[in-house]
């Protein structure tokens, strides 16, 4: 085992014109970077143009890169948000995309939504397992209604910076961990 920083990818599950997602995975990112455990970045699913899966030839440069980008990082960091009780399609698409960079790899979950994306977070967990992602505990949920201004500004309360820290301590203890596995 070296003492390398584990690489951890902020993963942004909404690509909608409007999304809010960016502001929360800044605010993690902001939080996390204070930490100063690991290298944190924020990975945006609309930089890699990912096609509908399965219709298209599959040599569109994106889904190369959106593999290289996976293989990359020892962890995740969901930013979920909840589309009718689930995760996006955008989300499920880029998940369908990849299958051995996922595996063996830890990831946390921060979700939002008008009941904290739980609904969403949850079917995330499902797919996890199918993925070989551990998937750990912690886990932040940002309210719609108090976390952000008239849904579109965010402006988190306090308290889920124990969590969001908590999140992450198991998030990179899980990642050194499984890391052992992939050698
Ligand atoms: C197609 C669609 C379906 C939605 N369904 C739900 C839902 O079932 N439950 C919920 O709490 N919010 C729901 N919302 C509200 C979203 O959680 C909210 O708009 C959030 O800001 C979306 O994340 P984004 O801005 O990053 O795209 C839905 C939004 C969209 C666009």
């Amino acid at each position: 085992m070296t003492n390398e920083k584990l690489n951890i990818g902020i993963i942004l599950g909404s690509t909608r014109q409007g999304r809010v997602s960016p502001q929360v995975g800044e605010w993690l990112k902001g939080i996390a970077d204070q930490r100063g455990d690991a290298n944190y970045e924020i990975v945006d699913i609309s930089d890699f143009q990912l096609p509908f899966l399965g219709t298209t030839d599959g040599t569109e440069p994106g889904i190369a890169a959106w593999n290289k980008k996976l293989f990359s990082l020892d962890g995740f960091v969901f930013i979920v948000q909840e589309y009718n009780h689930s995760i996006t399609g955008a989300l499920k698409n880029a998940l369908d995309y990849a299958r051995e960079a996922w595996n063996n790899k830890a990831a946390g979950i921060v979700s939002y939504g008008g009941t904290g994306g739980a609904r969403a977070a949850e079917h995330l967990r499902g797919i996890c397992a199918e993925l070989l992602i551990a998937d750990v505990k912690v886990h932040p949920t940002l309210s719609l209604f108090t976390d952000f201004e008239n849904f579109k500004t965010f402006k988190p309360a306090a308290i889920h910076l124990k969590n969001v820290n908590l999140m992450l301590d198991q998030v990179l203890a899980w990642s050194g961990a499984l890391k052992t596995l992939r050698k």
